[in-house]
């Protein structure tokens, strides 16, 4: 089932340390390997002799070890692997890693990956609800960190609750679900979502009615089926999906410089609802009534197309883009023509008059509009239309 992963385990210092021998041995029977690394604090838990003995390798443990860094220095190291897992991810590791802190080698190698990271977090149920710890989670899952649990249940410390490290049977199959099962596997994909707000004055701005539910259940859908998700949203309250790296823009231009950013890559999904038109002339304080009763006479500029500027790049452009049309009227003609216009292979038209009830609801009814036909799914629920539309993208760039 893993056979052939290269895993790069950082074992931090918690109780649940122990449960990393039996880990190693479920990973290599399964036909990974295991590149074992130690924290200072996970030594006072489990000997570096015992993980190095069931890893059948060398235990990694000192940043400036010179006999390793001659050997694989640390940036090697990182990379070499096909995903870096923390097991236990202790409240202290996962505070450094939300803030980017590089103080010994297994947190400079966190650093340093460019490979996916999961953690399995353990600790204390206090420490766990702990309003830093819950403020780093959410940085690091922004960030694209996979995490496997934890569980709730009796813990080492006497006291129950959530903080115990999921068993060593539920990481492991996290890790085959995230190496392994997916069909756009070593896929990047950028998908675009939400509302964009383009301001008016320092308290003002234009606003739509878009709740990014569909952009997020796509990018959901995507990183599901294993590809490294780039999902780049104007401002919701809405959940951020699982294991995608996350950007958060304001404005059409941010959004613009951040997908530029985050090119090149294999598919791009064009979901945000960008306003057309900013004001030309952002007021640098609050506009206020004049006392004629006239409103202030605002002037608008047109916004950069984004979906557009990528669909006709001359070089360097996603072998598949993907845009949307809401529509009220007239959906496939405009749709149709708005394909043509923006230069993009599919565009995913759907009709969004009021009484459909699809802006904002939980449900949509689109027609997948591509080069040679039109293909009308029935209607069905956001999740379901994200889950078809990416296993379509798998078949196309795997095709
Ligand atoms: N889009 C974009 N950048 C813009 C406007 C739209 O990337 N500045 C993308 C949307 O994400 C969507 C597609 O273009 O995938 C169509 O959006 P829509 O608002 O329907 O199209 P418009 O270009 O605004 O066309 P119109 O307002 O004329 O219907």
């Amino acid at each position: 089932m893993l056979l052939g992963q290269k895993i790069l385990l950082v074992i931090g210092g918690g109780i649940a340390a122990c449960k990393c021998l039996d880990l190693i041995r479920r990973l290599r029977e399964r036909g990974a390997s295991v590149t074992p690394v130690m924290t200072r604090a996970a030594e006072e838990f489990v000997t570096p002799l015992s993980v190095s003995v069931l890893a059948g390798q060398k235990v990694y443990r000192d940043l400036f070890d010179l006999t390793d860094e001659a050997e694989m220095g640390h940036i090697q190291l990182s990379r070499a692997a096909d995903l870096v897992l923390v097991a236990p991810a202790t409240a202290e590791l996962m505070a450094k890693m939300a803030h980017g802190i590089a103080s010994d080698l297994a947190t400079t190698l966190l650093m340093a990956t460019d490979k996916r990271v999961m953690i399995a977090p353990a600790m204390n149920v206090r420490m766990w609800d702990h309003a830093a710890t819950r403020r780093n989670l959410a940085t690091l899952k922004e960030d694209g960190v996979l995490v496997a649990g934890p569980n709730e249940g009796p813990m080492a410390c006497g006291e129950i609750g959530p903080g115990r490290m999921a068993e060593v049977y539920q990481i492991v199959d996290a890790i085959g679900h995230a190496l392994v099962c997916g069909p756009l596997r070593n896929r990047h994909i950028i998908v675009t979502s939400g509302p964009t707000h383009e301001p008016i004055d320092p308290v003002r701005y234009i606003a739509n009615r878009s709740s990014g539910a569909q952009g997020r259940a796509i990018a959901d859908a995507l990183a599901g089926l294993g590809a490294a998700v780039r999902f780049i949203t104007g401002p919701v309250n809405t959940e951020m999906p699982e294991g995608a790296l996350v950007t958060r823009v304001k404005t059409a231009q941010e959004m613009l410089e951040a997908v530029q950013g985050a090119l090149p890559a294999d598919a791009a999904v064009f979901a945000a609802a960008v306003a057309d038109w900013r004001v030309a002339q952002q007021a640098t304080s609050k506009i206020r009534k004049d006392g004629s009763g006239r409103p202030p006479g605002l002037e608008f500029v047109e916004n950069p197309d984004i979906l557009a500027t990528v669909a006709q790049m001359a070089s360097g452009r996603p072998r598949l883009v993907v845009g949307f049309a809401a529509e009220t009227d007239d959906v496939i003609a405009n749709a149709t023509a708005k394909r043509k216009r923006k230069g993009c292979d599919w565009i995913i038209a759907n009709d969004v008059s009021p009484e459909t009830g699809i802006l904002g609801g939980a449900e949509n009814d689109v027609t997948l509009i591509h080069g040679t036909g039109t293909e009308d799914w029935p209607r069905m629920t956001k999740e379901l239309v994200a889950h078809r539309l990416a296993t379509r993208i798998a078949e196309v760039l795997n095709g």
